[in-house]
């Protein structure tokens, strides 16, 4: 059941519910605020197995937006590295917190959500942005400069030593962030790789990119250090990645160690025609939980507790994120239990609520 424990690699997480990563866009310089702190040590005390640390972008061109939290200097480290000991220093002992390291390349340089999620305007300060090819997001958007080898060189290092800092400051999993239409979806995506090299064209070398910086990251971290994925199980576009391309990346990325993906899908398209809907994620988690051996974990429009335990009890996926039903209710994991009679610790100073 949703409640029983799970090994990621080596990784022991107590129940199979996941805070899934959500930016909180409210960085400054890329450091974590006030604002990151209450929300990080709500969710520390949710009792969800593992809380994911939102998109963390390894250099500073990679962020989305001005207010994204950032990996690459010391005083971004220094902020994640604080806000994760307070989070922990309210968790159980045995919640886990892992981190998503991102880089947004075409997608980044563009306003907040609440502030028109659009390019960012001459006026805004903006930034060039990278992608695999010259190819803007929306016709209207930027056009993105194609990445040169250099390039490529350049954000792998960065990956790398973001994920040496994730070690140290304290994290006990990683996550890449290979999904919603960001660098490495770019490079795996038929729509948005045109690319001529060793990088573009057939799958094979669409998905050299990902692959790369999956098995870099991997080649430097410790020993077990729990590692994973956030990838695409479908683009809902005719021209683009579909369940089978996904499923064949996820079986790559199992050849070379990966622990994990956390299945979403869309994002690298300004219109995709995606049935939204309760769950409208799930069959994809289903068909690569399937076809490879490793942990997958479904998100997407999951609330209802005992639909979210059937996930598990039907064997479509091994973890359930959620994001919204965390912010609406960060006691969720307590009203969960209750309604499945299963029995959880709370913190004392709350237990009469129960
Ligand atoms: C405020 C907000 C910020 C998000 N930021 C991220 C992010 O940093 N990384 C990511 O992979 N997905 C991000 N997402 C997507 C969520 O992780 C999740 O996949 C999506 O919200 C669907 O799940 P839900 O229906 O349970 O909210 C974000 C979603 C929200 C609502």
């Amino acid at each position: 059941m949703i409640f029983s424990s799970i090994k990621i690699g080596s990784l022991e997480v107590s129940n199979r519910i996941v805070v899934a990563p959500m930016c909180q866009y409210s960085a400054i310089n890329g450091e974590m605020t006030n604002w990151h702190t209450q929300h990080l040590m709500q969710l520390g005390y949710s009792a969800a197995g593992l809380i994911m640390v939102e998109a963390t972008a390894v250099e500073k061109i990679g962020r989305i937006t001005h207010n994204c939290v950032g990996i690459y200097d010391d005083k971004c480290t220094i902020s994640l590295k604080k806000n994760l000991q307070l989070a922990k220093s309210v968790a159980p002992n045995n919640s886990r917190f892992g981190i998503q390291l991102a880089h947004a390349g075409r997608k980044a340089s563009t306003q907040r959500p609440w502030e028109g999620r659009s390019y960012l305007s001459k006026k805004e300060n903006p930034w060039k942005t990278i992608c695999p090819s010259p190819i803007p997001f929306h016709e209207s958007w930027h056009v993105p400069q194609e990445m040169k080898l250099s390039d490529i060189e350049r954000v792998k290092k960065k990956f790398i030593s973001a994920s040496l800092k994730a070690v140290e400051i304290g994290f006990d999993l990683i996550e890449i962030h290979g999904t919603h239409g960001y660098l490495l979806h770019q490079f795996l995506s038929p729509i948005s790789n045109k690319r001529k090299d060793k990088y573009g064209g057939n799958l094979e070398n669409r998905m050299r990119f990902p692959l790369e910086i999956f098995s870099s990251i991997k080649s430097v971290l410790p020993n077990d250090f729990p590692l994973g994925m956030r990838i695409t199980g479908t683009e809902w576009e005719n021209n683009g990645i579909d369940q089978n391309e996904a499923t064949i990346f996820a079986k790559e990325l199992e050849k070379i160690g990966c622990d994990y993906v956390c299945v979403s899908s869309g994002g690298n398209t300004p219109n995709p025609k995606i049935p939204i809907g309760p769950h409208y994620q799930v069959h994809l988690a289903k068909k690569i939980k399937k076809d490879t051996k490793m942990v997958v974990r479904t998100v997407g429009m999951i609330t209802d507790p005992i639909q979210a335990n059937n996930i598990i009890i039907n064997k479509n996926a091994d973890m359930v994120a959620m994001g919204r039903a965390f912010l609406s209710n960060p006691r969720w994991v307590w009203d969960a239990a209750k309604v499945l009679n299963h029995d959880i610790e709370v913190p004392p100073q709350y237990a009469r609520r129960i």
